[in-house]
């Protein structure tokens, strides 16, 4: 894989790059609620616009229906991606009509510009190999030179993260390449212990990361609303708890799985549990009770580990060696139900080995509960990217920068 670095050996001065960047943030009325993964695609965009080149950048946010959608603008993320470079950053309203050539021409080297939402076209996304062709063919037309670095967007076969590369001389970014190491670290000669912390609401989501891990990891931590999928596939009644009961027959066979690998499968003791799910916007005090993870009533449902698990939770992790984290431990949007995930994140925070949060919610969790960053070894911008990457599946994104 050419990294970067070797693009700013052969020189960009005036030279038209295309960054494929993931600039898909969270936003909330039009604001952004944390602008992690445009600050991390900075080093990148500042060195090409340092030596002298046109730098467009171009993402997707969120899932509109291969059609603009003022809902779905990248605007906001032009805007601030202007504010952190300290400089102006043209916008182009379309992706590949007048506006998007306009701003390509209308560049002086050094200068950015955004494109306007990726998936506004539908060859975008497309499941058609000839459609994705044509948009990649469009979008090769702005551009010299491609720099992958859209590290969040790699496990999708789409036409600027596969096809595009094929077409232009390519590399792969700063982003890219730390996220790459952190998860060969993760995969290749791990110092033990491993230990695995999974939560998030759906046991479907993370099978096939749980199926891989059996193999590599020494603990596996199940927290969040998958949990209670796993407490009812060993026979708890769970309530009104979120359940994948479709999915117990596979949770069993992991647990069998471990238990003869000698893999430690550590589930909650004790639950958090509301009648009710709560209101986050209001953040009205909820109330929760604290009950044994073998008696959670009927009419309750399971929204955060209780005291007593958070507890062994980070005891498990104190002494690992690795540390692989993703999916929130409970509804920590929501100072009630915010404990569990606070004490995974704390005792990452605390841990000597090496830490990496996967992207995504948990990623966010570690930034709106206030912790500083630099005290983890890695946070990774890539939710899903990551977990693909710990299955051992092939990702597009990262088999185009290396043909
Ligand atoms: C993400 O948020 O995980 C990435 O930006 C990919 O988005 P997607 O799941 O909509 O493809």
């Amino acid at each position: 894989m050419k990294t970067i670095d070797e693009l700013l050996t052969e020189g960009v001065d005036g030279t038209r790059v295309f960054v494929r960047a993931d600039l898909n943030v969270p936003l909330a009325d039009g604001t952004i609620t944390d602008d992690g993964r445009i600050r991390a695609v900075l080093p990148t965009v500042k060195a090409l616009a340092e030596a002298g080149a046109k730098v467009i950048v171009a993402s997707h946010l969120g899932r509109p229906k291969g059609a603009p959608d003022p809902a779905f603008s990248l605007l906001p993320a032009a805007v601030r991606l202007g504010e952190l470079l300290g400089t102006h950053v043209a916008f182009a309203q379309d992706t590949v009509g007048p506006a998007a050539h306009d701003a390509v021409k209308g560049l002086e080297p050094g200068q950015v510009a955004v494109i306007e939402n990726l998936r506004f076209n539908p060859g975008e996304t497309s499941k058609d190999d000839t459609e994705r062709a044509q948009f990649a063919d469009q979008l090769a037309a702005l551009a010299d030179a491609y720099v992958g670095d859209g590290f969040g967007a790699v496990h999708r076969k789409h036409a600027s993260v596969y096809d595009l590369p094929a077409r232009l001389p390519h590399y792969a970014g700063y982003l890219i390449a730390t996220e790459v190491g952190v998860l060969k670290k993760l995969t290749e000669d791990v110092k033990r212990p491993y230990a695995v912390v999974l939560g998030g609401a759906k046991v479907s989501d993370k099978l096939g990361v749980i199926d891989h891990l059996l193999e590599k990891a020494d603990r596996i931590l199940i927290g969040g609303g998958m949990a209670y999928t796993f407490l009812k596939a060993k026979g708890y009644e769970v309530g009104a708890s979120l359940l994948q009961e479709d999915q117990i027959p596979a949770v069993q066979d992991y647990l069998r799985r471990a238990d003869a690998r000698g893999v430690e499968f550590v589930l909650p003791t004790d639950i958090k549990v509301a009648a009710e799910f709560p209101d986050l916007k209001t953040k009205a005090p909820a109330h929760p009770t604290t009950v044994a993870a073998d008696a959670i009533p009927g009419d309750q449902m399971g929204l955060d580990l209780g005291p007593e698990t958070a507890k062994r939770y980070a005891a498990k992790l104190a002494d690992a060696a690795t540390v692989f984290w993703n999916g929130p431990m409970g509804v920590f949007e929501h100072p009630d139900y915010a404990e569990g995930t606070r004490a995974v994140a704390q005792a990452l925070v605390d841990s000597q080995g090496f830490t990496v949060v996967g992207g995504g919610d948990s990623a966010a969790a570690v930034r709106i509960l206030g912790f500083d960053e630099n005290a983890f070894g890695h946070i990774s911008t890539g939710g899903g990217a990551s977990l693909e990457y710990l299955e051992g599946k092939t990702l597009p994104g990262l088999a185009a920068l290396e043909n």
